[in-house]
């Protein structure tokens, strides 16, 4: 079953079309991946899964709902968040406001569980809570940025480059935690050009090139394809 399609998705802006015809979906507690290099347009689809972007054509469905151009608010509301590229946290907040403010509708009963839970991911968030934000380091930073994008309790967590910019120390942790985070309930769309570890942890995998799925299939079975090989993990 899945819990995301998304159906010949095209994306443009201004007059430059940037995706054309995306067609992928995500299971029920899976990780899928969707690698590709700079500007291929894997922001770009994330940001029209979530509502940011306007879609010109094709259907994203979210748990049996079409949500397609419905507003962002609407689509977390409905389950599916996002931590974003950059990481995009205010770093004028608190670390403590940060994760209220991703919270956003989740009723006040629940909100201390939440954060508890988000906390036993993340424990070096929680001796931070009165912290400013932008005082953290870039790694307590993107899990600031996933924490927020799981107070909400989604169902579908999509990542973008969650690894970009950290030690390798760092980038294990976070991959770790998504396996944890899946294990436990949500499934995760991961975007990423660290194609090694996106492809070793997914179910399934993408891979984009210039607004396109090129190639798909299990991850352990791109990981191993010479094409995939040769341009994307340094191998030949
Ligand atoms: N808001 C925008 N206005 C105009 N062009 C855009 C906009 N956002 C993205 N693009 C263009 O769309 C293409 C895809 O960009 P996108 O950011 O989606 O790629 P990406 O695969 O996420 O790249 P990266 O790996 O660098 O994050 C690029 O050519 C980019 O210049
Ligand atoms: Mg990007």
């Amino acid at each position: 079953m899945a819990i995301l399609s998304v159906h010949g998705l095209d994306v443009t802006m201004g007059v430059q079309a940037i995706l054309h015809g995306v067609t992928l979906e995500v299971a029920e507690q899976a990780v899928v991946s969707v690698i590709g290099s700079n500007g291929v347009g894997k922001t770009t689809l994330m940001r029209a899964i979530s509502g940011i972007y306007r879609c010109a054509a094709g259907t994203i469905t979210f748990r049996g709902a079409p949500i397609a151009n419905l507003p962002s608010h609407r689509i977390v509301h409905l389950g599916l968040t996002q931590a974003p590229e950059g990481r995009m946290i205010f770093s004028n907040m608190t670390v403590r406001e940060n994760l209220v403010l991703g919270a956003g509708t989740l009723p006040a009963a629940e909100f201390a569980g939440q954060l508890a839970y988000v906390l036993s991911l993340f424990p070096a968030l929680a001796d931070r809570l009165r912290q400013k934000a932008g005082s953290l380091s870039g790694g307590e930073q993107q899990m600031l940025c996933i924490g927020r994008a799981l107070m909400p309790k989604p169902k579908l967590l999509l990542l973008d480059e969650p690894s970009l910019g950290l030690a390798p120390l760092i980038v294990k942790l976070i991959f770790d935690l998504i396996q944890r985070i899946r294990a436990e309930g949500t499934a995760i769309l991961l975007v990423e050009q660290n194609a090694k570890a996106a492809l070793k942890i997914a179910d399934y995998g993408y891979v984009m090139e210039g607004g396109r799925i090129i190639l798909q299939g299990p991850g352990a079975e791109l990981a191993a394809d010479d094409r995939v090989m040769s341009a994307y993990l340094g191998g030949g």
